[in-house]
């Protein structure tokens, strides 16, 4: 979705606007655009396409000399992606100009209500309302422009604001899209997100809500809806500038595929002293989680994934119902939630709009919350009753493998702690998954080690035009995941099927040289999944497999395969993901596809 830098300070800013946006580029965007305020008032240069566009029409900046201004990467919601749609917008005589992330859910009404007084509009999008609307309540005092917006407009905004008549300042005000400040030496920022400023500072405050951040180059102030001041803590950021860089890496996804062994062992291990589990943010009591008797787990896409996945795994170990759903779907269809009910929100970036409208939801009715995120301070962080965080450090490539993994290892811990509490496992038994646990990261590195063979195994599938995934129970769950990661990052069509349905419909797709991978990692489950394979293969399917070491067996069904360490049964997704996650690069890769930024995109979708 949209990014968002501002900077005031005392050095160039164009060259620091250009800098964030790149930094906000996994984002996913169209169109890019900056605003510097300079000796002859402000300019403005946008253009459609790439940041490089923007980059050479400025000369990297140069061409536009100020030592304030504000930036911004449009991914189009209202109006087609080109120039005249690109933010930043102005008001009429160009003193008051505007970058927005969100949606104003209310614009035509407002559009319609200041054209009668004369406004004209030069964009299709929504943003240009604010920029008039602003201009409509100005009367040279800029917070109170802003505070009088803020009752107008609905729906969800991060807005950077420039005022000609007041040189030195920018403005900043949000809701329901995220928004941060980082206060710098020499000069302060606005940012969407904290890899934008990384470069300059590691302290950063979050925006709440309906607040207001008034910047000059050595002050931040911050203000309710209500112009009064209000007092903020910065966090300090633990991440180092080289966790957002490439590294060496030719895509941050191939990066983040390699940084999962570590990304896995700093969310375990914290958690795990003296032979139990210990999730120290977890303000819940032993007595309110046995009262738990139905859990509802909620998320978006992979997230979504990490949740099938955990249905097995809670109601295997704590033997707890669970309901796994969609979060576009949960916020519209009445769920039956009462006080014995906890609601788990899974989300890497803690800003996904259905997300955090799902934890709303819930809150309204009263029920327990609890995010499993992890972006630190992001909405879904602040307003679940309850935050684990996934020590993934920061993700930049639009496709999730490394949040992925480390949101299965959470929700494995919380699992096995409400088995703890329960009683539903002996020590014994927890001994040995806490043993199994432990030794996931390095099986994931091991797993890794199968890096040429699928590279070369995907190299035969670059001009495939459907591939399926099958498999049973949590290998279901991967399979979803491991299609997902395919289609989003190569453009080839692909589903994921539970391999007990093909019969039912799916098998008529089946001809002759289609690829099927068939994932088989729990045990009681083999015989079943391999019949499946035999019956895809003799209809012309060619079949790759992910299973066990140990399952030679599958050798005589399957065309190619790729073993995973063996790990208890409810563990097998984070190592079977691992052969997934590389064929869909791979693949991506060997069509020459833009890996990091698939096309349609946002890493962090923030609009409905
Ligand atoms: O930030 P979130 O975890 O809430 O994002 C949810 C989905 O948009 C996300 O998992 C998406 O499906 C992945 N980028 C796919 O790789």
């Amino acid at each position: 979705m949209c990014g968002i830098v501002g900077y005031v300070g005392e050095n160039q800013a164009a060259p620091i606007l250009l800098d964030g946006l790149y930094k906000l580029e996994y984002r996913g965007y169209d169109s890019a655009g900056i605003a510097v305020y300079g000796e002859d008032g402000i300019k403005v240069v946008k253009a459609r396409g790439r940041l490089k566009v923007l980059d050479e029409m400025t000369h990297g900046g140069e061409m536009l000399p100020g030592t304030m201004g504000i930036g911004h990467t449009r991914w189009a919601t209202h109006g087609a992606p080109n120039d005249t749609n690109a933010h930043p917008h102005f008001n009429k005589d160009e003193s008051i100009v505007v970058v927005h992330n969100g949606i104003i859910e209310n614009y035509l009404k407002l559009k319609k209500k200041l054209e009668s007084k004369g406004y004209e509009f030069c964009s299709d999008t929504d943003t240009e309302v604010v920029a008039h609307l602003l201009d409509y309540y100005y009367d040279g005092n800029p917070l109170t422009a802003i505070s009088k917006i803020m009752h107008r407009v609905e729906g969800s905004y991060a807005l950077g604001i420039l005022f000609k008549d007041h040189p030195g300042e920018v403005y900043a005000v949000r809701k329901d899209s995220p928004l941060i400040v980082g206060r710098a030496k020499g000069g302060n920022l606005i940012a969407s997100d904290v890899p934008a400023v990384l470069k300059y500072t590691r302290s950063v405050y979050f925006i709440d809500n309906e607040e207001i951040a008034k910047l000059t180059r050595d002050t931040i102030t911050f203000y309710n809806i209500d112009e009064e001041p209000l007092q903020k803590t910065p966090t300090e950021i633990a991440w180092d500038i080289t966790a957002a860089e490439k590294g060496g890496y030719e895509y941050f996804m191939l990066k983040e595929i390699y940084e999962q062994p570590k990304a896995i062992a700093d969310t375990l291990n914290p958690r795990i002293k003296d032979g139990r589990i210990v999730i120290e943010e977890l303000k819940m009591s032993d007595d309110e989680m046995r009262q738990i008797r139905k859990i509802f787990i909620v998320a978006c896409g992979s997230a979504y994934h990490t949740g099938v996945t955990s249905k097995y795994v809670f109601e295997g170990l704590a033997r707890i119902p669970v309901e796994v759903d969609l979060a576009s779907e949960f916020r519209y269809r009445s769920p039956i939630l009462d006080e014995q009910t906890l609601v788990i929100i899974i989300s890497q970036s803690g800003e996904t709009a259905d997300s955090l409208a799902a934890l709303r939801l819930a809150k309204s009715q009263g029920v327990r919350t609890l995010g499993i995120v992890n972006v630190v301070g992001s909405s879904i962080a602040r307003e679940a009753d309850n935050v684990i965080y996934t020590w993934a450090g920061p993700e930049i490539a639009v496709a999730t493998t490394k949040a992925y993994s480390t949101q299965l290892i959470a929700e494995y811990l919380l699992a096995l702690k409400f088995a703890q509490v329960r009683g539903t496992v002996t020590d014994e038994e927890m001994e040995g998954y806490i043993r199994e646990l432990k030794m996931i990261p390095d099986q994931v590195e091991l797993t890794l080690g199968n890096k040429e063979k699928i590279q070369k195994f995907a190299n035969r599938y670059l001009a495939a035009k459907d591939i399926f995934f099958i498999g049973r129970g949590i290998d279901y769950a991967i399979s979803m995941e491991g299609s997902l990661k395919l289609k989003e990052i190569s453009y080839i069509h692909s589903d994921a099927y539970a391999a007990g349905e093909l019969k039912h419909g799916t098998i008529s797709l089946i001809e002759e040289g289609t690829l099927v991978t068939a994932v088989l990692t729990q045990e009681e489950l083999y015989k079943k999944t391999m019949s499946n394979m035999v019956e895809v293969r003799s209809r012309g399917a060619f079949v790759m497999a992910v299973t066990n070491t140990g399952n030679q067996e599958v050798e005589k069904t399957a065309d190619f395969v790729i073993y995973i360490p063996q790990t208890n049964k409810y563990f097998t997704n984070s190592l079977a993901i691992i052969p997934l996650q590389l064929f869909g690069y791979y693949v991506a890769l060997g069509r020459g596809c833009d890996v990091d930024k698939p096309r349609n995109l946002a890493k962090s979708v923030t609009v409905e």
